[in-house]
């Protein structure tokens, strides 16, 4: 089992995303794919020579494969010590705590996140940092700029590790150590939330659904909002993880988890209605009726965390991404503390929380989550609400009324248009970037432009800009439309139109959010020419 090293040569395109590296399985199976991006991330964080690891993944297609590689290339590597989850699962959130709780040097995570899963779908490969967070620009662009010049990788051969066997086993001189996926992540949540007073609520009739979606949380909301918390046996749907998700869109939108939607509209609905993506760091929250946009979650998390005993203090700060409502903004000012404004992705979030800047974060593609881990959390999230439900003893919809009653309503919406043709994208966007300095004073329809501009940020922790993070165009009504494309998509291009306005009279707060925001959906396409331009004549994805 001595290391050996491969010949190999740059693959192009191994430029990671919002997120880490994401691509079609089967390119991902490609010679030399997955071992030249592997190496790429192990030179790129200067080498991982006695350094200890955590690795494991969302169990989608190809996971299990994956991790026997990158664990023989660790070993060839030099590393010390790898900490796997058992049966290679280990949700994002739960590895981000396994790397800060462990004291390890950095994580491997396998995930093409929300993506659907199995040989014709998706696949992806990020790396965490020693403070459990995504890397940083900085790291990702060494990690790229190793991909362009790799001339080698180092692998050992070596008979598969069993990973279904927990303790600690040996590879070529470096210790593999099998871990419980769930225990860990547990346990901090029993720090953080009052499990008695949920406990009580279970207790008292009070019931719920979550959908795992075949996915990584399966096993998480099992342990516990059914075994710890005592919810009844068939709280958790679709609670195994499946390579494909059952053939699913691990998506915890209200297109995607349309069987939870259809349960808490329909009659005899629960109390309450939750769901998780491929990974276990995005959530849904919906009410008996009540869907509540991640923006308005973000809101009410913020004003109400001091409710569970975690955040009893206080929060130190808030931070959202650019596109998210500025629904949170509003509760900040109220409380007397700050609110950052951010490019998207997480990453971005990780100077904030490490700084103590910051103790919640969210943004409008349905990922919260708090300073005790670097990663978003679907179920944390999904524990808070649940505690702020358990301490006030209102309704979901209740809690949402009250918010809209105090702080007024943003009416919100996003409009995705998915695998667009890639030129076709980048040509709306550049045509529309060189027109941003005409448009203040031009009206579309009832509204008149009052800014435009590009949004890029300057991060006030190590001093690093991000540019062309988004065009915002604001009007003079208060509401604003931000164009963008995805940095997760693997096919074409996905634009996004993030559509936001504010009402604050008491009789305006009941609309539905398309039709309060239609005359901006007509202005954005206007605006952007976005039909004429991308042959479409609508969003294929509304959330
Ligand atoms: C991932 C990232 C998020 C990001 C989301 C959408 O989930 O972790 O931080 O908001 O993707 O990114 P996109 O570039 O597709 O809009
Ligand atoms: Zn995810």
């Amino acid at each position: 089992m001595t290391p050996k090293a491969v010949s190999t040569q740059p693959i192009d395109g191994q430029k990671p995303g919002t997120s880490g590296l994401r691509k079609k399985t089967r390119v991902f199976m490609e010679p030399n794919y997955l071992e030249n991006y592997v190496q790429s991330i192990f030179d790129g964080i200067g080498g991982v020579r006695g350094k200890r690891l955590v690795v494991g993944g969302d169990g989608r297609y190809f996971n299990a494969e994956a991790i026997q590689t990158i664990l023989q290339m660790a070993a060839a590597n030099g590393a010390a010590h790898c900490w796997v989850g058992q049966g290679g699962i280990l949700s994002t959130p739960a590895a981000s705590h396994l790397i800060r709780s462990l004291e390890a040097d950095g994580g491997l995570i396998l995930s093409a996140s929300h993506n659907p899963g199995g040989i014709d779908e998706d696949f992806g490969l990020k790396y965490n940092g020693p403070n459990g967070g995504p890397a940083s620009e900085t790291v990702t662009a060494r990690i790229f700029a190793r991909t362009r010049e790799i001339d080698s990788y180092h692998v050992v051969e070596a008979e598969p590790v069993d990973l279904s066997a927990l303790g600690r086993q040996e590879l070529a001189g470096m210790t593999v150590e099998i871990v419980d996926p769930v225990a860990d992540y547990a346990a901090l949540m029993e720090t953080l939330f009052d499990f008695d007073a949920l406990r009580g609520l279970f207790a008292g009739g009070f019931r719920m659904r979550f959908d795992a979606m075949h996915a990584v949380t399966g096993p998480y909301a099992t342990e516990i909002l059914e075994n710890r918390l005592g919810a009844p046996e068939g709280t958790v749907m679709n609670g195994t993880p499946l390579p494909d998700f059952g053939r699913g869109h691990p998506d915890p939108n209200p297109i995607w988890a349309r069987d939870l939607m259809n349960c808490m509209y329909g009659s005899g609905a629960p109390d309450f209605g939750a769901a998780s993506d491929g990974d276990g760091d995005r959530n849904m929250i919906v009410g008996r009726k009540c869907y509540v946009s991640p923006s308005d979650s973000l809101a009410v998390l913020t004003d109400l965390a001091h409710l569970a005993p975690g955040y009893a203090d206080g929060l130190a700060g808030v931070a959202r991404s650019m596109p998210t409502s500025t629904a949170v903004d509003r509760v900040a000012k109220a409380k007397g503390f700050a609110c950052f404004e951010t490019p998207t992705g997480w990453k971005f979030f990780g100077n904030l929380l490490d700084n103590g800047d910051v103790t919640l974060c969210g943004e409008e593609s349905a990922g919260t989550g708090s300073n005790h881990v670097r990663e978003k959390d679907g179920l944390w999230a999904v524990l808070l609400w649940l505690n702020i439900l358990a301490a006030t003893g209102k309704s979901v919809a209740e809690l949402m009324r009250d918010h809209w009653q105090r702080y007024g309503r943003n009416y919100y919406s996003r409009h995705d248009y998915e695998a667009v043709d890639s030129e076709a994208a980048h040509a709306l966007m550049d045509d529309l970037r060189g027109r941003l300095a005409e448009l203040p004073g031009k009206s579309f329809g009832p509204l008149t432009v009052s800014e435009a501009d590009e949004f890029a940020y300057d991060d006030p922790v190590d001093g690093s800009r991000a540019e062309g993070q988004g065009l915002r165009i604001h009007f003079t009504s208060g509401g604003r439309v931000v164009f963008r494309l995805s940095g997760t998509g693997t096919q074409g291009a996905t634009l996004r139109v993030y559509l936001e306005q504010l009402e604050t009279a008491p009789d305006v707060l009941d609309q539905d959010p398309q039709a309060a925001l239609s005359d901006m959906i007509a202005a954005a396409d206007e605006i952007a020419g976005i039909s004429r331009r991308t042959g479409r004549s609508g969003p294929d994805v509304v959330t």
